[in-house]
């Protein structure tokens, strides 16, 4: 089956997906959609919330969701994902797949140096304990890289450079 126009980008919590999929937007005639913000839109929750009340289960059950009809309806649009959704069955026939890799200190430095890091902690489940974080970065490296059609490494990077890569490679 031939791939969908789609570019998704995947990588691990706090790496910039959001922010690459915005920079992209403005640099090409791309529309950009996420799939945390589609999820908690048809949920009507913030992420953290579905956690906390119905938890991690659930949440892949709409991620889940979001992938089947993200492969059904969506065409010519960047999707930034959270940091789990590379495990969804179906991304292959969503479209490209591209990597956003760093290291672990990169991506913490990444949000501490940010103007609102507490809140993106904050709004994070998974990123509350950091040696469990760790740990967690460590199992999913791997996967992230094979599931991906392209790897781009965006750590020291400015906006720029990586967009431009991006471009350049798709
Ligand atoms: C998750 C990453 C989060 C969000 C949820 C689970 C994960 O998205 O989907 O908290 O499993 O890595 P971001 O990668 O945008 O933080």
């Amino acid at each position: 089956m031939s791939k969908k126009d789609n570019i998704i980008l995947i990588g691990f919590m706090g790496v910039g997906k959001g922010t690459v999929a915005r920079a992209l937007v403005k640099e090409s005639s791309y529309f950009a959609i996420d799939t945390d913000d589609l999820i908690e839109s048809i949920d009507n929750r913030k992420v953290k919330k579905i956690f906390e009340e119905d938890g991690e289960v659930y949440f892949r059950s709409l991620e889940k969701k979001c992938a089947l009809w993200l492969e059904k309806n969506v065409n010519n649009t960047i999707i930034s994902t959270g940091g789990g959704f590379f495990k969804q069955n179906n991304i292959h026939k969503i479209g490209k797949i591209i990597y956003l890799e760093s290291s672990f200190e990169g991506i913490l430095e990444r949000i501490n140096n940010s103007v609102n890091a507490k809140s993106k902690l904050k709004k994070r489940p998974l990123l509350n304990d950091l040696k469990e974080a760790r740990k967690l970065y460590n199992q999913r490296i791997n996967d992230y890289r094979k599931v991906s059609d392209l790897t781009i490494c965006v750590e020291n990077r400015d906006i720029k450079d990586i967009t431009e890569d991006i471009l350049g490679n798709i």
